[in-house]
């Protein structure tokens, strides 16, 4: 029996509950891993309070770092000792995890555990974001909502290291430092301006090229309003909710782009291998600075939830079991 949490039913932090789990054994094509680092996604809140469908009971959790104990059958290309990240497989708060090893992600020797279990899905969905879903280049302006959270800071970190001008906007002159520390040439304090006139401003009334908006409900509008024609808006989170329903003819004025990405990019292997490679390569390279701003130990994940959930977080937040 190892200690981790399960929830048993939707609702606030309260609901994670501590306890003993059996994880069992790897049954085929599966590994166990034991596990020393644990990414806080704002993706486990929208779990936790139901907001996506999960089976209850479930152990929450998508982004670990840790080491093999365990093959199942027919595991080939994984050995007990490997030191691998995992991302997208339920069950990452506890101390061990039984994942696909088809989901495993080799983590370089120069990058440690919290560094990994920090990085890895919002690493991945900085990649897919910047260089998939839109291949961002010098020629392009963009605007990070949340840029100062934790896919927010290696946006803009990763968007500056390709040329392009970021504008941040954030909801303090804290997370404005630090934004203006990963890169952002602008940095817009949503709670004290408008940010889209301020992004009409900044870009002499041609709007921007794309918005990465993870807010959702409260910044859908403001971010369509500020695109320039034939932009692309980027919904790939809704912190503060689903935006409101909306008729796709209001994006005919400017023949908009929308799209809503998710993890999916990787469920290929090789593609999954080719975008970790790039990652742990940028992280090398010393493009992305990894901010592991908070840790907790995961018996304290209720507390990082509530800190996460109340925007008192910056950057990365790692459990650390
Ligand atoms: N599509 C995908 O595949 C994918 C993958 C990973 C993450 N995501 C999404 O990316 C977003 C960022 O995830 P993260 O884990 O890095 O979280 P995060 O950005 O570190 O935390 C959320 C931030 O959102 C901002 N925010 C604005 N309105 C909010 C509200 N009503 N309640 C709470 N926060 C609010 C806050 O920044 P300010 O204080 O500056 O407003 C807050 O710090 C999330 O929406 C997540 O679901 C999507």
């Amino acid at each position: 029996m190892v200690k981790g949490f399960k929830v048993y039913t939707p609702g606030g932090p309260e609901v994670l509950k501590y306890e003993e789990l059996d994880v069992g054994e790897p049954g085929e094509g599966q590994v166990k891993i034991r596990i020393k680092a644990v990414g806080l996604n704002f993706i486990d809140v929208y779990f936790r309070k139901g907001a996506y469908g999960a089976k209850m009971p479930y152990v929450p959790g998508f982004e670990s770092a840790g080491e093999v104990i365990a093959i199942g059958p027919g595991v080939t290309d994984a050995k007990v000792g490997d030191k691998v990240g995992c991302m997208g497989a339920f069950g990452a708060y506890a101390e061990e995890q039984i994942v696909p090893a088809r989901a495993l992600v080799p983590i370089p020797e120069s990058v440690d555990f919290i560094k990994a279990g920090a990085i890895l899905l919002k690493g991945m969905t900085a990649q897919m974001l910047l260089r998939k879903t839109f291949k961002v280049g010098p020629e392009h302006t963009i605007l990070v909502h949340a840029a100062a959270g934790g896919v927010g800071s290696l946006l803009c970190q990763w968007a500056r290291s390709l040329g392009a001008q970021v504008i941040g906007c954030v909801s303090n002159e804290e997370k404005a430092r630090q934004a203006t520390e990963d890169g952002c040439h602008h940095v817009i304090i949503y709670s004290k301006e408008d940010f889209g006139k301020r992004v009409m401003a900044i870009t002499n009334n041609s709007g921007v090229h794309v918005v990465y908006d993870s807010v959702g409900r409260d910044t859908f509008q403001g971010s369509l309003d500020c695109l320039a024609t034939r932009g692309y808006m980027i919904s790939y989170g809704q912190s503060s909710g689903a935006p409101d329903p909306f008729t796709m003819s209001i994006l005919a004025p400017k023949s908009l782009f929308l799209t809503r990405p998710s993890i999916q990019y990787t469920t290929n292997r090789d593609e999954l291998l080719e975008m970790a490679n790039d990652l742990f390569h940028n992280v090398e390279a010393g493009v992305l600075k990894v901010r592991v701003n908070q840790t907790y130990p995961l018996s304290d994940a209720a507390k990082a939830h509530d800190d996460i959930e109340n925007r008192r977080t910056t950057g990365s937040t790692v459990l650390i079991p």
